[in-house]
């Protein structure tokens, strides 16, 4: 009997509709989200929507840190350097939790062993974008640079970010040899090139198509596979001839190593409950964010995910010729 009644909780458990089961008293008091970037970026956008979107399922507020500088680096680093107990999530990505060990010797922090992963939160696609007085097409802007040798400005988060990434590859496939000029994040790298500082950014699209739509930018190319209906009159990189230049961004959610398993598993619950929410859902897909499937998030798949692309970029940014400062 007592068995059957077990079986029927188990069975009823299983049912429930997702709902984060607190740990002890944990959440107490405030959770803050770091982003290693300034405001602005495709980061602090996300994180902005998940932050409110946690603090409602948690029952505590979780305030944004912008921590930007060094490519992301000085951000994850404080993170990983945050007490493990459950109150400070790092957010990361593709840059800074995969490609950085290629472009820095001393890394001040491990990608893999100082911290616990959460999960995946979102794919992006990036842009490749000018600044509003410097040609409308990818022609336009290879004739620009045919005619004005190794003038091109790109602007970036900094080294290892995933717009430098963006601007890496692009860099190599036209051969411009350009400046690729970084900031604190891609919000300031954004603003910059809108106001012609530098002439063109490869950014996530997330950032890009409000700008693009309001003609602060102008979006010449998106680099993955598919055009994106925001901005449907804009070629994939391969429809402009340069199928080469092909790259989206994954994006996670991190907390210190040595936090409890059982508080990581409290958040990793409660990003994904987020992720299904409707608004969410709604406010990410207007921004071409995609959010993975179930079997893709969660701690498993990103280490597994990591385990893969941090050798996939010690092989690309050799065979660019990247040596690690
Ligand atoms: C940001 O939020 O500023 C970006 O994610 C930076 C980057 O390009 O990696």
């Amino acid at each position: 009997m007592i068995q059957r009644r077990n079986l029927l909780t188990a069975a009823a458990l299983l049912a429930a509709p997702a709902v984060v089961r607190a740990q002890g008293n944990y959440p107490n008091r405030p959770i803050t989200m770091q982003v290693p970037f300034a405001a602005g970026g495709p980061t602090d956008v996300m994180a902005r929507i998940l932050a409110q979107e946690l603090s409602a399922v948690l029952g505590q507020p979780v305030p944004v840190e912008n921590i930007g500088g060094a490519g992301g680096i000085l951000g994850t680093q404080r993170t990983a350097r945050a007490a493990p107990d459950g109150y400070t999530i790092g957010l990361g990505h593709m840059g800074t939790h995969a490609a950085n060990p290629s472009f820095y010797k001393q890394l001040p922090y491990d990608p893999v062993e100082s911290f616990t992963p959460l999960g995946l939160f979102a794919i992006n696609p990036m842009v490749l974008a000018t600044s509003p007085g410097a040609g409308k097409s990818l022609a336009e802007l290879r004739e620009w640079v045919r005619r004005n040798e190794g003038q091109l400005t790109l602007a970036t988060a900094g080294t290892g970010s995933v717009s430098y990434l963006g601007a890496l590859l692009f860099d190599r496939a036209i051969n411009a040899k350009a400046t690729l000029v970084p900031y604190r994040g891609a919000g300031p790298a954004l603003q910059d090139t809108m106001n012609g500082v530098t002439r063109a950014i490869v950014d996530q699209a997330v950032t890009v198509i409000p700008q693009a739509k309001g003609g602060s930018l102008n979006a010449l190319t998106v680099t993955v596979g598919e055009r994106l209906p925001q901005l449907p009159d804009v070629p994939t990189s391969a429809e402009a001839g340069l199928p080469s230049f092909d790259i989206a961004v994954w994006n996670a959610a991190f907390v210190p190593r040595g936090t409890r398993e059982a508080i990581a598993q409290t958040l990793t619950q409660a990003i994904n409950t987020v992720l299904e929410r409707p608004t969410v859902k709604s406010r990410f897909g207007d921004m071409a964010i995609q959010i993975p499937p179930p079997e893709r998030r969660g701690p498993e798949p990103l280490r597994a995910l990591m385990s893969r692309e941090i050798p996939r970029w010690k092989q690309l940014t050799s065979e660019a010729g990247v040596t690690p400062e």
